[in-house]
Protein backbone atom coordinates (compact mmCIF):
# COMPACT_ATOMS: atom_id res chain seq x y z
CA UNK A 1 0.00 0.00 0.00
CA UNK A 2 1.52 3.82 -0.78
CA UNK A 3 2.00 6.25 1.82
CA UNK A 4 -2.12 7.85 2.50
CA UNK A 5 -2.09 11.68 1.77
CA UNK A 6 -5.57 13.38 2.94
CA UNK A 7 -5.95 16.74 2.00
CA UNK A 8 -8.22 18.99 3.32
CA UNK A 9 -9.89 22.24 1.98
CA UNK A 10 -12.68 24.38 2.13
CA UNK A 11 -12.92 27.68 0.25
CA UNK A 12 -12.32 29.32 -3.61
CA UNK A 13 -8.56 29.90 -3.17
CA UNK A 14 -7.58 26.79 -1.23
CA UNK A 15 -9.20 24.60 -4.30
CA UNK A 16 -7.29 26.59 -6.50
CA UNK A 17 -4.09 26.42 -5.28
CA UNK A 18 -4.41 22.81 -3.75
CA UNK A 19 -5.61 21.14 -6.97
CA UNK A 20 -1.92 21.02 -8.63
CA UNK A 21 -1.05 19.88 -5.83
CA UNK A 22 -3.64 16.96 -6.10
CA UNK A 23 -3.21 16.44 -9.84
CA UNK A 24 0.48 15.86 -9.12
CA UNK A 25 -0.39 13.27 -6.06
CA UNK A 26 -2.39 11.47 -8.45
CA UNK A 27 0.50 10.73 -10.57
CA UNK A 28 1.96 8.28 -8.43
CA UNK A 29 -1.06 5.18 -7.86
CA UNK A 30 1.74 3.00 -7.01
CA UNK A 31 3.51 5.27 -4.34
CA UNK A 32 1.01 7.35 -2.96
CA UNK A 33 -2.78 6.82 -1.95
CA UNK A 34 -4.12 10.43 -2.48
CA UNK A 35 -7.78 11.00 -0.50
CA UNK A 36 -9.89 14.83 -0.91
CA UNK A 37 -11.79 15.76 2.01
CA UNK A 38 -13.37 19.12 1.17
CA UNK A 39 -15.35 21.46 4.45
CA UNK A 40 -16.93 23.24 1.88
CA UNK A 41 -16.36 26.15 4.21
CA UNK A 42 -17.58 27.54 1.01
CA UNK A 43 -19.94 25.33 -1.19
CA UNK A 44 -21.10 27.44 -4.46
CA UNK A 45 -17.55 29.20 -4.81
CA UNK A 46 -15.98 25.57 -4.14
CA UNK A 47 -17.92 23.66 -6.28
CA UNK A 48 -17.30 26.06 -9.20
CA UNK A 49 -13.33 25.11 -8.65
CA UNK A 50 -13.73 21.47 -7.90
CA UNK A 51 -15.56 21.84 -11.50
CA UNK A 52 -13.06 23.19 -13.73
CA UNK A 53 -10.23 21.29 -12.17
CA UNK A 54 -12.35 17.94 -12.39
CA UNK A 55 -11.62 16.85 -8.96
CA UNK A 56 -14.70 14.61 -7.04
CA UNK A 57 -13.68 14.97 -3.81
CA UNK A 58 -13.83 11.27 -1.30
CA UNK A 59 -15.30 13.21 1.79
CA UNK A 60 -17.58 16.34 1.15
CA UNK A 61 -18.31 17.71 5.39
CA UNK A 62 -20.59 20.05 3.32
CA UNK A 63 -20.54 22.41 6.73
CA UNK A 64 -20.99 25.69 4.90
CA UNK A 65 -24.05 27.96 6.85
CA UNK A 66 -24.93 31.19 5.73
CA UNK A 67 -23.32 34.32 7.45
CA UNK A 68 -21.56 31.72 9.83
CA UNK A 69 -19.17 32.84 12.20
CA UNK A 70 -15.64 32.08 13.27
CA UNK A 71 -16.08 29.94 16.30
CA UNK A 72 -18.81 27.99 15.02
CA UNK A 73 -17.30 27.72 11.97
CA UNK A 74 -14.17 26.44 13.78
CA UNK A 75 -16.02 24.20 15.97
CA UNK A 76 -17.65 22.48 13.39
CA UNK A 77 -14.55 21.57 11.30
CA UNK A 78 -12.48 20.68 14.29
CA UNK A 79 -14.85 18.09 14.81
CA UNK A 80 -15.75 16.86 11.13
CA UNK A 81 -12.12 16.68 10.35
CA UNK A 82 -11.29 14.56 13.49
CA UNK A 83 -13.96 12.16 12.40
CA UNK A 84 -12.52 11.83 9.30
CA UNK A 85 -9.33 11.35 10.66
CA UNK A 86 -10.39 8.18 12.67
CA UNK A 87 -11.77 6.60 9.71
CA UNK A 88 -9.12 7.12 6.76
CA UNK A 89 -6.22 7.32 9.06
CA UNK A 90 -3.79 9.11 6.48
CA UNK A 91 -0.07 8.87 7.21
CA UNK A 92 -0.13 12.86 6.75
CA UNK A 93 -2.63 15.98 5.37
CA UNK A 94 -2.09 18.23 3.30
CA UNK A 95 -3.48 21.68 4.17
CA UNK A 96 -3.47 25.03 2.13
CA UNK A 97 -3.56 28.78 3.24
CA UNK A 98 -4.88 30.15 6.28
CA UNK A 99 -8.50 29.97 6.38
CA UNK A 100 -10.51 28.56 9.11
CA UNK A 101 -10.34 25.13 7.46
CA UNK A 102 -6.74 25.15 7.29
CA UNK A 103 -6.33 26.58 10.58
CA UNK A 104 -8.86 24.03 12.50
CA UNK A 105 -7.56 20.78 9.88
CA UNK A 106 -4.03 21.36 11.49
CA UNK A 107 -5.19 21.36 15.01
CA UNK A 108 -7.33 18.12 14.87
CA UNK A 109 -4.37 16.59 12.76
CA UNK A 110 -2.14 17.44 15.85
CA UNK A 111 -4.81 15.93 18.21
CA UNK A 112 -4.37 12.67 16.23
CA UNK A 113 -0.76 12.87 15.70
CA UNK A 114 -0.68 12.98 12.44
CA UNK A 115 1.92 15.28 10.76
CA UNK A 116 -0.07 18.12 8.75
CA UNK A 117 2.18 19.65 5.84
CA UNK A 118 1.58 23.56 4.94
CA UNK A 119 1.24 24.49 1.77
CA UNK A 120 2.08 28.28 1.29
CA UNK A 121 3.75 28.45 5.05
CA UNK A 122 5.30 31.77 5.91
CA UNK A 123 3.25 34.86 5.19
CA UNK A 124 3.49 37.39 7.48
CA UNK A 125 2.35 40.83 8.44
CA UNK A 126 3.04 40.71 11.78
CA UNK A 127 -0.13 42.42 12.84
CA UNK A 128 -2.36 39.92 14.39
CA UNK A 129 -5.52 42.25 13.53
CA UNK A 130 -4.65 42.83 9.55
CA UNK A 131 -5.75 40.75 7.66
CA UNK A 132 -7.82 39.06 10.11
CA UNK A 133 -8.51 36.25 11.09
CA UNK A 134 -5.94 34.77 8.53
CA UNK A 135 -2.45 36.28 10.16
CA UNK A 136 -2.75 34.03 13.13
CA UNK A 137 -4.79 31.21 11.43
CA UNK A 138 -1.30 30.45 9.37
CA UNK A 139 0.86 31.13 12.67
CA UNK A 140 -1.13 28.36 14.39
CA UNK A 141 -0.67 26.64 11.54
CA UNK A 142 3.33 26.55 11.00
CA UNK A 143 3.51 25.75 14.55
CA UNK A 144 1.51 22.95 14.17
CA UNK A 145 2.58 21.52 10.79
CA UNK A 146 5.37 19.15 9.96
CA UNK A 147 6.40 20.29 6.34
CA UNK A 148 6.45 23.89 5.71
CA UNK A 149 6.33 24.64 2.56
CA UNK A 150 7.19 28.28 1.55
CA UNK A 151 6.30 29.80 -1.53
CA UNK A 152 9.05 32.27 -1.67
CA UNK A 153 12.66 32.77 0.32
CA UNK A 154 11.61 35.54 2.61
CA UNK A 155 8.51 32.96 3.84
CA UNK A 156 11.12 30.76 4.59
CA UNK A 157 12.59 33.21 6.43
CA UNK A 158 10.04 34.05 8.91
CA UNK A 159 9.48 30.65 9.30
CA UNK A 160 13.23 30.33 10.81
CA UNK A 161 13.15 33.51 12.74
CA UNK A 162 10.06 31.57 14.62
CA UNK A 163 12.38 28.82 15.28
CA UNK A 164 11.07 26.13 12.97
CA UNK A 165 13.84 23.70 12.13
CA UNK A 166 15.44 24.38 8.95
CA UNK A 167 15.16 20.85 8.27
CA UNK A 168 11.26 21.49 7.88
CA UNK A 169 10.90 24.64 5.79
CA UNK A 170 11.02 24.13 1.99
CA UNK A 171 11.14 26.77 -0.51
CA UNK A 172 8.78 25.60 -3.27
CA UNK A 173 7.23 28.49 -4.57
CA UNK A 174 3.45 29.03 -4.93
CA UNK A 175 1.07 26.67 -6.57
CA UNK A 176 -1.05 29.39 -7.63
CA UNK A 177 1.10 29.93 -10.15
CA UNK A 178 1.04 26.45 -11.61
CA UNK A 179 -3.18 26.85 -11.62
CA UNK A 180 -2.87 30.09 -13.53
CA UNK A 181 -0.40 28.91 -16.13
CA UNK A 182 -2.66 25.86 -16.78
CA UNK A 183 -5.81 28.06 -16.61
CA UNK A 184 -4.50 30.88 -19.00
CA UNK A 185 -3.23 27.86 -21.55
CA UNK A 186 -7.05 27.04 -21.44
CA UNK A 187 -9.29 28.61 -24.80
CA UNK A 188 -11.02 31.64 -23.53
CA UNK A 189 -14.39 30.50 -21.82
CA UNK A 190 -17.19 32.22 -24.11
CA UNK A 191 -18.94 34.57 -21.00
CA UNK A 192 -14.87 36.26 -20.81
CA UNK A 193 -15.72 37.75 -24.47
CA UNK A 194 -19.67 38.03 -24.43
CA UNK A 195 -18.00 40.79 -21.01
CA UNK A 196 -15.55 42.01 -23.43
CA UNK A 197 -17.79 42.61 -26.26
CA UNK A 198 -20.06 45.02 -24.02
CA UNK A 199 -16.83 47.06 -22.80
CA UNK A 200 -17.12 49.13 -26.42
CA UNK A 201 -12.97 50.10 -26.58
CA UNK A 202 -13.00 50.92 -22.77
CA UNK A 203 -10.23 50.70 -20.64
CA UNK A 204 -11.46 47.99 -18.22
CA UNK A 205 -10.92 47.77 -14.20
CA UNK A 206 -11.56 44.20 -12.50
CA UNK A 207 -12.08 44.29 -9.06
CA UNK A 208 -12.79 42.16 -6.41
CA UNK A 209 -12.91 42.80 -2.37
CA UNK A 210 -13.51 40.43 0.33
CA UNK A 211 -11.60 41.23 3.58
CA UNK A 212 -13.42 40.90 6.80
CA UNK A 213 -10.97 43.85 8.41
CA UNK A 214 -12.18 45.83 5.41
CA UNK A 215 -16.16 44.81 6.00
CA UNK A 216 -18.17 48.11 6.70
CA UNK A 217 -17.25 51.82 6.45
CA UNK A 218 -13.42 50.42 4.43
CA UNK A 219 -15.64 48.32 2.06
CA UNK A 220 -17.82 51.42 1.33
CA UNK A 221 -15.05 53.83 0.74
CA UNK A 222 -13.61 51.48 -1.84
CA UNK A 223 -17.50 51.26 -3.52
CA UNK A 224 -17.76 55.04 -3.41
CA UNK A 225 -14.35 55.44 -4.93
CA UNK A 226 -15.31 52.43 -7.87
CA UNK A 227 -18.68 54.64 -8.31
CA UNK A 228 -16.58 57.98 -8.59
CA UNK A 229 -13.98 56.65 -10.83
CA UNK A 230 -16.57 55.55 -13.53
CA UNK A 231 -19.08 58.49 -13.36
CA UNK A 232 -15.81 60.60 -13.89
CA UNK A 233 -14.16 58.36 -16.52
CA UNK A 234 -16.78 57.52 -19.36
CA UNK A 235 -14.11 55.50 -21.41
CA UNK A 236 -13.78 53.48 -17.97
CA UNK A 237 -15.56 50.06 -17.22
CA UNK A 238 -15.35 47.92 -14.11
CA UNK A 239 -16.29 44.74 -13.59
CA UNK A 240 -16.58 43.20 -9.91
CA UNK A 241 -17.46 39.72 -9.96
CA UNK A 242 -19.02 40.30 -6.30
CA UNK A 243 -18.05 37.66 -3.46
CA UNK A 244 -20.93 35.76 -2.24
CA UNK A 245 -20.22 36.53 1.62
CA UNK A 246 -23.40 38.69 2.57
CA UNK A 247 -21.34 41.36 4.34
CA UNK A 248 -19.78 42.13 0.80
CA UNK A 249 -23.20 41.61 -1.49
CA UNK A 250 -25.11 43.87 0.75
CA UNK A 251 -22.85 47.19 0.60
CA UNK A 252 -21.50 46.43 -2.80
CA UNK A 253 -25.27 46.23 -4.54
CA UNK A 254 -26.41 48.88 -1.94
CA UNK A 255 -24.19 51.91 -3.37
CA UNK A 256 -22.84 50.65 -6.93
CA UNK A 257 -26.11 48.73 -8.49
CA UNK A 258 -27.49 50.36 -11.24
CA UNK A 259 -24.26 52.70 -12.43
CA UNK A 260 -23.49 53.19 -15.92
CA UNK A 261 -20.54 50.72 -16.57
CA UNK A 262 -20.49 49.32 -13.43
CA UNK A 263 -20.93 45.38 -14.30
CA UNK A 264 -21.70 43.63 -10.65
CA UNK A 265 -21.33 39.71 -12.02
CA UNK A 266 -21.45 36.79 -9.73
CA UNK A 267 -18.19 35.30 -8.97
CA UNK A 268 -16.53 34.17 -11.73
CA UNK A 269 -15.16 29.98 -12.69
CA UNK A 270 -11.32 30.06 -12.30
CA UNK A 271 -11.23 30.00 -15.85
CA UNK A 272 -12.87 33.15 -16.57
CA UNK A 273 -11.24 34.71 -13.90
CA UNK A 274 -7.94 34.06 -14.99
CA UNK A 275 -8.66 34.98 -18.39
CA UNK A 276 -10.72 38.33 -17.51
CA UNK A 277 -7.56 38.76 -15.69
CA UNK A 278 -5.45 39.04 -18.64
CA UNK A 279 -7.68 41.35 -20.68
CA UNK A 280 -7.70 43.86 -17.94
CA UNK A 281 -5.83 47.23 -17.72
CA UNK A 282 -5.93 47.46 -14.13
CA UNK A 283 -6.91 45.20 -11.31
CA UNK A 284 -7.99 46.19 -7.85
CA UNK A 285 -8.04 43.68 -5.32
CA UNK A 286 -7.75 42.92 -1.38
CA UNK A 287 -7.46 39.36 -2.26
CA UNK A 288 -4.55 37.44 -1.71
CA UNK A 289 -4.16 35.45 -4.21
CA UNK A 290 -4.87 37.81 -6.91
CA UNK A 291 -1.65 39.55 -5.58
CA UNK A 292 0.87 36.65 -6.36
CA UNK A 293 -1.46 35.93 -9.82
CA UNK A 294 -1.50 39.71 -11.51
CA UNK A 295 2.35 39.96 -11.45
CA UNK A 296 2.31 36.38 -13.65
CA UNK A 297 0.44 37.93 -16.22
CA UNK A 298 2.38 41.59 -16.13
CA UNK A 299 -1.18 43.60 -15.12
CA UNK A 300 -0.77 46.27 -12.57
CA UNK A 301 -2.49 45.57 -9.25
CA UNK A 302 -3.93 47.67 -7.05
CA UNK A 303 -4.35 46.64 -3.32
CA UNK A 304 -6.72 47.96 -1.12
CA UNK A 305 -5.05 47.30 2.25
CA UNK A 306 -3.25 48.33 5.10
CA UNK A 307 -0.23 46.30 4.46
CA UNK A 308 0.51 42.89 3.02
CA UNK A 309 1.96 39.54 3.41
CA UNK A 310 2.95 39.53 0.15
CA UNK A 311 5.53 41.76 0.04
CA UNK A 312 7.46 40.17 -3.25
CA UNK A 313 5.12 41.49 -5.77
CA UNK A 314 5.59 45.56 -4.04
CA UNK A 315 9.58 45.15 -4.29
CA UNK A 316 8.80 43.51 -8.20
CA UNK A 317 6.52 47.21 -8.76
CA UNK A 318 3.85 45.64 -10.14
CA UNK A 319 1.62 45.85 -7.06
CA UNK A 320 1.14 48.98 -5.13
CA UNK A 321 -0.59 49.68 -1.57
CA UNK A 322 -3.36 52.18 -1.61
CA UNK A 323 -5.39 53.59 0.98
CA UNK A 324 -8.47 52.94 1.27
CA UNK A 325 -9.77 56.43 0.66
CA UNK A 326 -12.44 57.09 -2.09
CA UNK A 327 -10.52 60.06 -3.36
CA UNK A 328 -6.98 57.98 -3.30
CA UNK A 329 -8.92 55.11 -5.13
CA UNK A 330 -9.28 57.36 -7.86
CA UNK A 331 -6.29 59.04 -8.16
CA UNK A 332 -4.39 55.94 -8.46
CA UNK A 333 -6.43 54.10 -10.79
CA UNK A 334 -6.84 57.25 -13.23
CA UNK A 335 -2.99 57.91 -13.07
CA UNK A 336 -2.32 54.47 -14.17
CA UNK A 337 -4.64 54.84 -17.09
CA UNK A 338 -3.84 58.09 -18.55
CA UNK A 339 -0.30 58.22 -17.40
CA UNK A 340 1.24 55.98 -19.92
CA UNK A 341 4.86 55.91 -18.10
CA UNK A 342 3.32 54.87 -14.90
CA UNK A 343 1.40 52.44 -16.41
CA UNK A 344 4.75 50.82 -17.98
CA UNK A 345 6.54 50.75 -14.80
CA UNK A 346 3.88 48.68 -13.32
CA UNK A 347 2.73 46.44 -15.95
CA UNK A 348 5.73 44.05 -16.02
CA UNK A 349 5.19 40.32 -16.18
CA UNK A 350 7.39 38.85 -13.50
CA UNK A 351 6.49 35.87 -11.07
CA UNK A 352 8.43 36.44 -7.84
CA UNK A 353 6.09 33.99 -6.67
CA UNK A 354 6.39 31.15 -8.45
CA UNK A 355 7.63 28.90 -11.78
CA UNK A 356 4.93 26.75 -12.44
CA UNK A 357 6.45 24.04 -10.63
CA UNK A 358 5.64 24.39 -7.25
CA UNK A 359 3.77 21.43 -6.89
CA UNK A 360 6.05 18.99 -8.19
CA UNK A 361 8.51 20.03 -5.69
CA UNK A 362 6.09 19.29 -2.98
CA UNK A 363 5.02 15.98 -3.71
CA UNK A 364 8.83 14.78 -4.89
CA UNK A 365 9.57 16.27 -0.83
CA UNK A 366 6.46 14.46 0.71
CA UNK A 367 7.36 11.35 -1.53
CA UNK A 368 10.96 11.53 0.20
CA UNK A 369 9.78 12.51 3.41
CA UNK A 370 7.10 9.89 4.14
CA UNK A 371 8.79 6.49 2.75
C1 LIG B 1 -13.06 32.93 3.64
C2 LIG B 1 -11.75 32.95 4.46
C3 LIG B 1 -10.77 33.96 3.90
C4 LIG B 1 -10.56 33.77 2.41
C5 LIG B 1 -11.91 33.78 1.71
C6 LIG B 1 -11.72 33.49 0.25
C7 LIG B 1 -11.85 32.48 6.87
C8 LIG B 1 -12.08 33.03 8.21
N1 LIG B 1 -12.05 33.32 5.84
O1 LIG B 1 -13.71 34.19 3.85
O2 LIG B 1 -9.52 33.79 4.56
O3 LIG B 1 -9.77 34.83 1.92
O4 LIG B 1 -12.74 32.76 2.28
O5 LIG B 1 -12.84 33.80 -0.49
O6 LIG B 1 -11.55 31.32 6.74
N2 LIG B 1 -20.86 32.21 1.05
C9 LIG B 1 -21.78 31.61 0.22
N3 LIG B 1 -21.33 30.76 -0.76
C10 LIG B 1 -20.02 30.50 -0.96
C11 LIG B 1 -19.08 31.13 -0.12
C12 LIG B 1 -19.52 31.98 0.88
O7 LIG B 1 -22.97 31.83 0.35
O8 LIG B 1 -19.70 29.74 -1.85
C13 LIG B 1 -21.33 33.11 2.13
C14 LIG B 1 -22.03 32.34 3.27
O9 LIG B 1 -23.07 33.11 3.77
C15 LIG B 1 -20.89 32.20 4.31
C16 LIG B 1 -20.22 33.53 4.13
O10 LIG B 1 -20.23 33.78 2.73
O11 LIG B 1 -21.36 31.99 5.62
C17 LIG B 1 -18.84 33.64 4.70
O12 LIG B 1 -17.99 32.58 4.30
P1 LIG B 1 -16.61 32.33 5.10
O13 LIG B 1 -15.87 31.22 4.45
O14 LIG B 1 -16.89 32.19 6.56
O15 LIG B 1 -15.85 33.70 4.94
P2 LIG B 1 -15.25 34.39 3.66
O16 LIG B 1 -15.49 35.84 3.84
O17 LIG B 1 -15.73 33.75 2.42
N1 LIG C 1 -11.20 34.15 -8.45
C1 LIG C 1 -12.10 33.40 -9.21
N2 LIG C 1 -13.30 33.98 -9.55
C2 LIG C 1 -13.64 35.24 -9.18
C3 LIG C 1 -12.73 35.97 -8.39
C4 LIG C 1 -11.52 35.40 -8.03
O1 LIG C 1 -11.83 32.27 -9.57
O2 LIG C 1 -14.73 35.69 -9.53
C5 LIG C 1 -9.92 33.51 -8.07
C6 LIG C 1 -8.67 34.36 -8.23
O3 LIG C 1 -8.11 34.19 -9.52
C7 LIG C 1 -7.76 33.82 -7.15
C8 LIG C 1 -8.71 33.36 -6.07
O4 LIG C 1 -9.99 33.28 -6.68
O5 LIG C 1 -7.04 32.67 -7.58
C9 LIG C 1 -8.72 34.34 -4.94
O6 LIG C 1 -9.72 34.01 -4.04
P1 LIG C 1 -10.30 35.01 -2.97
O7 LIG C 1 -10.08 36.39 -3.42
O8 LIG C 1 -11.68 34.53 -2.69
O9 LIG C 1 -9.43 34.68 -1.68
P2 LIG C 1 -7.99 35.12 -1.17
O10 LIG C 1 -7.00 34.83 -2.23
O11 LIG C 1 -8.08 36.56 -0.80
O12 LIG C 1 -7.81 34.27 0.05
Amino acid sequence: MGIRILSVFGTRPEAIKMAPVIWELQKYPDRIESRVCVTAQHREMLDQVLGVFRITPDIDLNLMQPAQTLPELTTRVVAGITEVLERERPDCVLVQGDTTTVMATALAAFYRKVPVGHIEAGLRTYDRYSPFPEEINRRITDVLATFCFAPTRAAAEALRREGISDRDIYVTGNTVIDALLWAVRQPEPPDVAKLASRLDGQKLVLVTAHRRENFGAPLEEICLGLRELARRNPQIAIVYPVHLNPNVQEPVHRILQGEERIYLISPLSYLSFAHLMNRADVILTDSGGIQEEAPALGKPVLVVREETERPEAIEAGVAKLVEIDAHVIVQEVERLLYDEQAYRQMANAVSPFGDGHAAERIVRILLERLK
